[in-house]
C-alpha cells in the first residue's frame, strides 16, 4: 500500500470532473486529515466551496477517481468540510479583519426591490450555514429594521476605552442600520457625509465578531453619495437588482459603471419582479417585460444570478419583518431565493483572489 501517498491522491482528485473541485484551489493543505489503514483510506477533504455544495455526489465522484487510481483501495471514507474563502483586499483587512467578503447590493433605480433582495439573500445565507451581517446603508430610507422585523435599537458600551455597538441579530444574521443614527427629518443635502461617516462607524466600533459576508444594502442611484458610499466600503463584491424594464436597465449599466470605476467585480445580476402569476388562473403577465435582466448580465459580461417574480407573499414579508426564505421555506419563491444565494456564494468564491496558488506537493508520508 506504501504507493499509496497524500500528494498522490490530491492528484488524483484533482482528475475529478467536476467544477467544484475545478473551482477549489486544491493543495495538500486541502487534506486535513489522511488515514490509510489496510486497504481503507479516511479522508478529510477541506473544499473553498458553499456548505450546499456538499453533497454525495461530489464524494462518489471523488471515491471513483480514487479506486480507479488506486485499483488496492477497498474502501473510501470522504469526509468534506466546505468553508467561505475570504477575499484578500488590504483595505477590507485593515477596516474589516474578521470579515471575509463584503457585498454590496445595488441598483441604479430605486424602488426595485435591492432592500427586499438584500435582506432575503442575507437570511438565505445564514441558512445555509455561513455567519451573515447586514449594513442598511440606504440614506434616503432605510428600510432594513422594518423588513427584519427589528423595532429595538443597538445596545452600545465601552470596551478597552473604545465605544462598540452591538449589532441586532434575527433570522440568523446580524444587522445594523443607518437609520439607527440619522435623523429621519434630515435634509438630503446633509445626508452624503452622514452616509460615509455613519457607514465608517458600522465598520469600526460595530462588534461583527466573524463573518463569512458582510451585505450592504446601498442607497438607489450612481451619483456622488453613491460613489462615497462605494469608495469608503472596502468592497469585494457587488450584486445589482434591476427589473426587466428598460428604465430600470440603463441604471443598473450606469451601476455597473460606477463599480468598474472603483475596481469592485460585479458577482452578478438579479432580476426582480420578473413577472407575476395570478394565483386563481395560474396565467403569466410579464408586467415590467421579459428577459431584460439576463440579457443585460450578457450584454455586460457577468453572471445572471436569476430571477424572482413579483408575489404578494415577498412583499408581506418585507411589510411584517419576516422574510419569505425564513417564513415559508418551501415556498418556490423561497427556493428561487435560495438558489440565487447558492450561485451568489459560488460567484463569490470564484471571484476571489486570496486562494494560495502555489502548489506544495511534498510528500509528507
Ligand atoms: N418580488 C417582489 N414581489 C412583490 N413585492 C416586491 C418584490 N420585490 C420587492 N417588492 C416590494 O416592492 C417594494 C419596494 O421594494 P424594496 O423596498 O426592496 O426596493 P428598493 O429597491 O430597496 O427601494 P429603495 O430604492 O426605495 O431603497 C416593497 O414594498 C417590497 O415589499
Ligand atoms: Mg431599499
Amino acid at each position: 500500500m506504501s504507493d499509496i501517498t497524500k500528494s498522490g491522491v490530491l492528484l488524483s482528485i484533482k482528475k475529478v470532473d467536476d467544477e467544484r473541485i475545478s473551482k477549489s484551489p486544491l493543495i495538500l493543505n486541502s487534506i486535513k486529515s489522511f488515514e490509510l489503514k489496510e486497504n481503507k483510506l479516511n479522508l478529510d477533504l477541506s473544499l473553498s466551496i458553499p456548505q450546499t455544495s456538499v453533497d454525495d455526489e461530489l464524494k462518489s465522484k471523488i471515491e471513483k477517481v480514487l479506486k480507479e487510481d488506486f485499483p488496492s483501495l477497498e474502501k473510501v471514507n470522504i469526509n468534506i468540510l466546505a468553508k467561505v474563502t475570504a477575499h484578500s483586499d488590504k483595505r477590507k483587512e485593515a477596516l474589516l479583519p474578521g470579515v471575509k467578503n463584503t457585498i454590496a447590493v445595488a441598483s441604479g433605480k430605486g424602488g426595485v426591490g435591492k432592500s427586499t433582495v438584500a435582506v432575503n439573500l442575507a437570511v438565505a445565507l445564514a441558512k445555509d450555514g455561513a455567519n451573515v451581517g447586514l449594513i442598511d446603508a440606504d440614506i434616503y430610507g432605510p428600510s432594513i429594521p422594518i423588513m427584519l422585523g427589528v423595532k429595538e435599537k443597538p445596545q452600545i458600551y465601552q470596551k478597552d476605552g473604545k465605544v462598540v455597538m452591538q449589532p441586532i441579530e434575527n433570522y440568523g444574521i446580524k444587522m445594523i442600520s443607518i437609520g439607527f443614527l440619522v435623523d429621519d427629518d434630515a435634509p438630503v443635502i446633509w445626508r452624503g457625509p452622514m452616509a460615509s461617516g455613519a457607514v465608517k462607524q458600522f465598520m469600526s466600533d460595530v462588534n461583527w465578531g466573524e463573518l463569512d459576508y458582510l451585505v450592504f444594502d446601498m442607497p438607489p442611484g450612481t451619483g456622488d453619495i453613491q460613489l462615497t458610499l462605494v469608495q469608503t466600503i472596502p468592497l469585494t463584491s457587488a450584486v445589482i437588482v434591476t427589473t426587466p424594464q428598460e428604465v430600470s436597465l440603463i441604471d443598473a449599466r450606469k451601476a455597473l459603471k460606477m463599480f468598474n470605476r472603483v475596481n469592485v467585480p460585479v458577482s452578478g445580476i438579479v432580476e426582480n419582479m420578473s413577472y407575476f402569476i395570478a394565483p386563481d388562473t395560474k396565467k403569466r403577465y410579464d408586467i415590467f417585460g421579459v428577459g431584460g435582466g439576463s440579457k443585460l448580465a450578457e450584454e455586460l459580461g457577468v453572471p445572471f444570478l436569476g430571477g424572482i417574480p413579483l408575489n404578494p407573499q415577498i412583499r408581506i414579508g418585507g411589510d411584517n419583518g419576516v422574510p419569505i426564505v425564513f417564513d415559508m421555506p418551501d415556498d418556490e419563491h423561497a427556493k428561487i431565493i435560495m438558489d440565487i444565494a447558492r450561485k451568489l456564494a459560488s460567484q463569490i468564491n470564484l471571484n476571489k483572489n486570496s486562494s494560495p496558488d502555489i502548489e506544495i506537493l511534498l510528500d509528507e508520508n
